[in-house]
């Protein structure tokens, strides 16, 4: 298969952690003979600084015109004063539209080789399997009117959250197919004690779930959902749950399953997937090599799902982390006080190896 990917390296540690999980994709291509044709483009402050746009069309185009995007981060403190359209995060929200990436599906498993790596007792962490499924766009990120306006010392500020039914009805119905194909439930994240749109999302989500007798419904209001996801973590399946809601919450996630740095998404919907890992820019630790590029690399494993249907392929990925974890090998994130560490680029080559040896020894290479 021809799998025709942009890869947008974007800010701070997006360079390093997308080359490793790059890396890793190409042993995929090669490993069981595939292809990649694949571009690399600007976004997000780097875009800014070289085309004074976050989100230059020729990256749209490009994006546009291949099947799956693997992004970075973006993200930069030299822009943080800058009005919001000048903003590198302004970049990622336009591609998310543009892509029309409505399902943004966040995992977050803690492995057992880190189950000591929570901040969670190990008796509580163990176990835990969730899905993320934030709805990314609409709600407050997208609403309008959106302003600040007046003089100062009596400026206001104003936010829309708004939701139409068929935006709630698209993102659940991806919630309860996904719950097949795990445990069967979802919980569905809302305010509905407060806000119309959550009453709404309530009343729509609740319908859909007719369709779906097989798969277990229950609603929770978002603080009591934050609480129970680190009292009983283990004990959710499938989240589903609006924009603001969903980005709090996964990274609720990460903190328990030990660094936000092993997170992977997939955003999708539309006619190109987009994967990034969860974690931001982290202009602190950028260009040390000390990135934890598992995040990215697992964000692989979800583009070869997802958008290339390669179910091999991304087994072979995650089976590479986990064996990776198993032996021991931690980046500065998870590795406990005086142990050893490892840097970006030797755990990307880890994993790259681990698949190289996997594809040759099971015969898929290509002839
Ligand atoms: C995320 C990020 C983004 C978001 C930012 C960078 C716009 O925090 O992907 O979770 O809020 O969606
Ligand atoms: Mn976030």
């Amino acid at each position: 298969m021809e799998l025709r990917v942009t890869c947008l390296p974007g800010d701070g540690i997006g360079p390093e952690v997308t080359s490793q999980a790059i890396c890793v994709l190409e042993e995929v291509v090669d490993g069981f003979g595939h292809d990649l044709e694949l571009d690399e483009k600007e976004i997000g402050g780097v875009a800014l600084e070289k085309f004074g746009n976050p989100l230059p069309d020729a990256t749209i185009q490009a994006c546009l015109n291949s099947r799956a995007v693997l992004l970075g981060a973006v993200g930069s403190p030299a822009f943080d004063h800058n009005p919001r359209e000048l903003r590198p995060e302004a970049g990622l929200l336009r591609l998310r539209q543009e892509l029309g990436a409505f399902a943004n599906l966040r995992p977050a498993v803690v492995y057992p080789a880190l189950a000591g790596c929570s901040p969670l007792r190990e008796e509580i962490a163990k176990g835990t399997d969730i899905l993320i499924v934030r709805e990314l766009l609409g709600g407050l990120y997208f609403g309008q009117p959106r302003s600040i306006e007046g003089a100062p010392g009596a400026r206001e500020a104003i936010n829309t959250m708004r939701y139409g039914e068929p935006e709630i009805e698209r993102i659940a119905r991806v919630a309860f197919q996904l719950a097949r194909t795990r445990r069967r439930k979802v919980l569905s994240v809302d305010k509905a004690n407060v806000l119309e749109c959550s009453r709404l999302w309530r009343e729509v989500v609740t319908r859909v779930g007719r369709d779906f007798s097989d798969v277990q419904l229950s609603h929770m209001y978002v603080d009591s959902a934050a609480m129970s996801l680190v009292l009983k973590p283990a004990e959710f399946d499938v989240i589903l749950t609006e924009n603001m809601f969903g980005d709090i919450l996964s990274d609720e996630a990460g903190g328990i399953v030990g660094s936000l740095g092993l997170l992977a998404s997939a955003s999708v919907g539309g006619p190109v997937g987009l994967y990034e890992p969860v974690h931001g820019s982290a202009p602190d630790i950028a260009g040390k090599n000390i990135a934890n590029p598992l995040g990215a690399i697992l964000s692989v494993a979800m583009m070869l799902r997802h958008t290339f249907q390669l179910a091999k392929e991304a087994e072979c990925v995650e089976a590479g982390v986990i064996s990776t974890l198993k032996g021991g090998f931690r980046t500065r994130d998870l590795a406990r006080p005086g142990a050893r560490t490892v840097s970006t680029e030797e755990m990307g080559a880890q994993i790259a190896e681990f698949v190289r040896l996997a594809a040759n020894a099971t015969g898929q290479a290509a002839s």
